[in-house]
C-alpha cells in the first residue's frame, strides 16, 4: 500500500515538475509569436484588400486572358490578349499603344516602361478572389512570383507598375488607400501573423 503511495506521489510530482517546466518554456518559445493577433491582421488584410480589388489594381489581375479598363473593369477593347509573357501576342504587343509615361487627355493610353499583365505561366489573378482566397494566394511563392513575405511588402513599396496607380492619368480615380497608408496595413498584416480571414468572408 505504501509502495502504491510513494509511487503514485512521485507520479504526481514528476508531473507537476513536467508542467510547470512546459509552462516555462512554452512562454519562452512562444515570446516572440506573442505579438500574433488574428483579428487585428485580418482587420488589416481587409483594408490592403479593398484597394486590391480597386479599378486601378484589378485591371491589370484580371481573371480571364485580357486586361480590363475603367472603373467598371470592362473588357479591353480591341481584342487585346495577354500572352506569354503578359505584354501582348506577337503582333499585338501592350508596347504598341502603351508608352513609358501616361499618354495626355481623357481616354489616351496609360503608360509604363514595365505596362504588362502578370505572365501565361503565373497569372496572379485578383478578380474574383475572396479575401480568404487572395490572402494565401499572396503569401504563396508558387503564385506569387516565388516572393518572400518581405519582398511582397518590398513589392508593394516600390514597384513601379503599382505606384503607377497613384498617377494613372487623366480621368482615372486613385486606390482607396494612399499608397503608405497600403504599405502600413501590409505591414500590419504580417507583423501580425498573416492570417488570411476566414473562408466565409467575402
Ligand atoms: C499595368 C499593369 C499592372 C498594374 C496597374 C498593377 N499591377 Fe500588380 N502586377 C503586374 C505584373 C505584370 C505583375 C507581375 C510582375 C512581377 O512579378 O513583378 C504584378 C504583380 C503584382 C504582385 C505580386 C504578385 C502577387 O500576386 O503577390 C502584387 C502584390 C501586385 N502586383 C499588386 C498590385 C497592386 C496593389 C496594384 C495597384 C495598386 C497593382 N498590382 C497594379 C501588373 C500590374
Ligand atoms: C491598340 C492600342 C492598345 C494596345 C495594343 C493595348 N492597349 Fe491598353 N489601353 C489602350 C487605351 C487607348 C487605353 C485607355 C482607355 C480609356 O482610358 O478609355 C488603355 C487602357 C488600358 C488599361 C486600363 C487602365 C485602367 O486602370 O483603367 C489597362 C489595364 C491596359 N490598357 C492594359 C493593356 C495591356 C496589358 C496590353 C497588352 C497586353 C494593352 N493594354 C494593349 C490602348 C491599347
Amino acid at each position: 500500500m505504501k509502495k502504491v503511495i510513494a509511487i503514485s506521489l512521485i507520479a504526481v510530482i514528476a508531473g507537476l515538475v513536467t508542467l510547470s517546466f512546459r509552462t516555462e518554456s512554452t512562454k519562452k518559445t512562444n515570446y516572440p509569436s506573442s505579438v500574433k493577433d488574428s483579428v487585428g491582421s485580418v482587420k488589416a488584410f481587409m483594408s490592403v484588400y479593398k484597394v486590391l480589388m480597386s479599378a486601378r489594381c484589378m485591371n491589370c489581375h484580371p481573371s480571364g486572358d485580357a486586361p480590363l479598363q475603367g472603373d467598371d473593369n470592362h473588357i479591353h477593347a480591341m481584342n487585346i490578349k495577354r500572352g506569354t509573357d503578359g505584354k501582348g501576342i506577337y503582333s499585338v504587343r501592350c508596347s504598341n499603344c502603351h508608352q513609358a509615361e501616361n499618354t495626355a487627355g481623357l481616354h489616351m493610353p496609360p503608360g509604363n516602361l514595365k505596362w504588362g499583365l502578370p505572365p501565361a505561366n503565373m497569372r496572379m489573378v485578383f478578380q474574383g478572389r475572396t479575401r480568404h482566397q487572395l490572402a494565401l494566394q499572396l503569401l504563396d511563392p508558387k503564385q506569387n512570383g516565388g516572393r518572400t513575405k518581405a519582398q511582397l511588402i518590398d513589392h508593394m513599396a516600390n514597384d513601379d507598375l503599382v505606384g503607377w496607380a497613384w498617377h494613372p492619368g487623366d480621368g482615372r480615380t486613385l486606390p482607396p488607400l494612399t499608397r503608405p497608408a497600403l504599405v502600413a496595413q501590409v505591414r500590419l498584416w504580417i507583423a501580425k501573423g498573416a492570417y488570411a480571414p476566414s473562408a466565409k468572408a467575402k
